[in-house]
């Protein structure tokens, strides 16, 4: 008796994109296809779009091996971006992994605001200081610095972990001449005076936090979700901090933040300044890609430029 010829590639993606639908590991068969493609793709060392051009040939065993362990991890809820090594964001490759938040497209909203914040600033034609406090895996500092040649950007961080992340993500896309990293509690490492300070640190409320779904519980450091009993202690904390670190003449301060948040971060913040006498300031509130008053921003000193 003859066995049955070894399955087609497609047929072996269709079955696992049901594995991860039907385990919740994706929310529609689409994301699931996309998520078997990229695992594919990975234990065989080809990109997407050759994963798709080969659906009909039959795969060797020891791909379907190597793709099956992914999947196995992928099954029992190991972010994709920790089991593939990295994660887009804002057209860059960050490596990530254990130790360090993977990056989220909300927060590409804050970087445009940085990166408009530092091509508006009077000293944009010489070199405008930036720093990026909770910088985790670098996904911020290391953005602006990418796309804005003309800034010197620290990047701080509690976690020595994440730092390890941010450094290797800043070897990689050749940025140690402009980049420092800086381990310590929020601003309290940086010396120099900031033009643009931004900072996405953990907000989501302790109470919030048990509600998170398993695969960010178990997986991601909960020093870089959990912002204490409000959500915004470390942002209140920051607040306090800025007007010994901001530039006296012309600055802007950003911050990401969860939803329903924005009122309170701008009050903190402008109090803040208006009490060290900055000002008069100009306060923007930008929403993300799903309408959410996501980022808030404040900024002194531009017009008068
Ligand atoms: C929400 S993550 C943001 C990571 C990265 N900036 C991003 O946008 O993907 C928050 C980061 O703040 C860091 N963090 C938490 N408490 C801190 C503190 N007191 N001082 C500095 N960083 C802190 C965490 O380690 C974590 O890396």
């Amino acid at each position: 008796m003859t066995s049955a010829p070894p399955p087609p590639l497609r047929a072996i993606l269709r079955d696992a994109a049901h594995q991860l639908l039907a385990a919740h590991c994706s929310d529609d068969l689409d994301e699931a296809s996309l998520e078997a493609d990229l695992l594919y793709g990975e234990a065989s060392g080809l990109d997407r779009a050759h994963v798709i051009a080969r659906g009909a040939g039959t795969p060797s065993a020891a791909s379907v091996e190597a793709f099956q362990a992914l999947l196995t991890r992928r099954l029992k809820h190991q972010p994709l971006a920790y089991i593939l090594g990295r994660r887009e964001f804002y057209g860059l490759t960050f490596e990530v992994g254990p130790g360090c938040l993977i990056p989220r497209p909300e927060t590409e909203t804050l970087v445009e605001a940085a990166l408009a914040a530092i091509k508006e600033h009077p000293r944009h034609h010489r070199l405008v200081r930036v720093a990026d406090i909770g910088t985790g895996s670098g996904a911020i500092a290391l953005t602006v610095a990418h796309h804005a040649p003309s800034t010197k950007v620290w990047g701080v961080d509690v976690s020595g972990e994440a730092l390890q992340w941010a450094a290797r993500n800043m070897r990689k896309f050749g940025l140690s001449e402009r980049v420092v990293l800086l381990t310590g509690d929020l601003a309290e490492p940086l010396s120099e005076p900031l033009d643009v300070l931004c900072a996405n640190l953990p907000y989501v409320p302790t109470d919030d936090y048990e509600g998170l779904p398993d695969e960010i519980r178990a997986s991601e450091p909960q020093i870089a979700v959990e912002g204490g009993p409000t959500g915004i202690e470390l942002i209140a904390r920051l607040a306090d901090q800025l007007a010994a670190h901001l530039a006296l003449d012309c600055a802007a301060a950003i911050f990401e933040l969860g939803a329903g948040q924005a009122g309170f971060v701008e009050d903190l913040v402008t109090s803040a300044l208006i009490s060290a006498g900055r000002g008069p300031l100009d306060v923007r509130v930008h929403r993300d890609l799903r309408g959410i008053r996501r980022i808030v921003e404040v900024r002194y000193g531009y017009s008068s430029a």
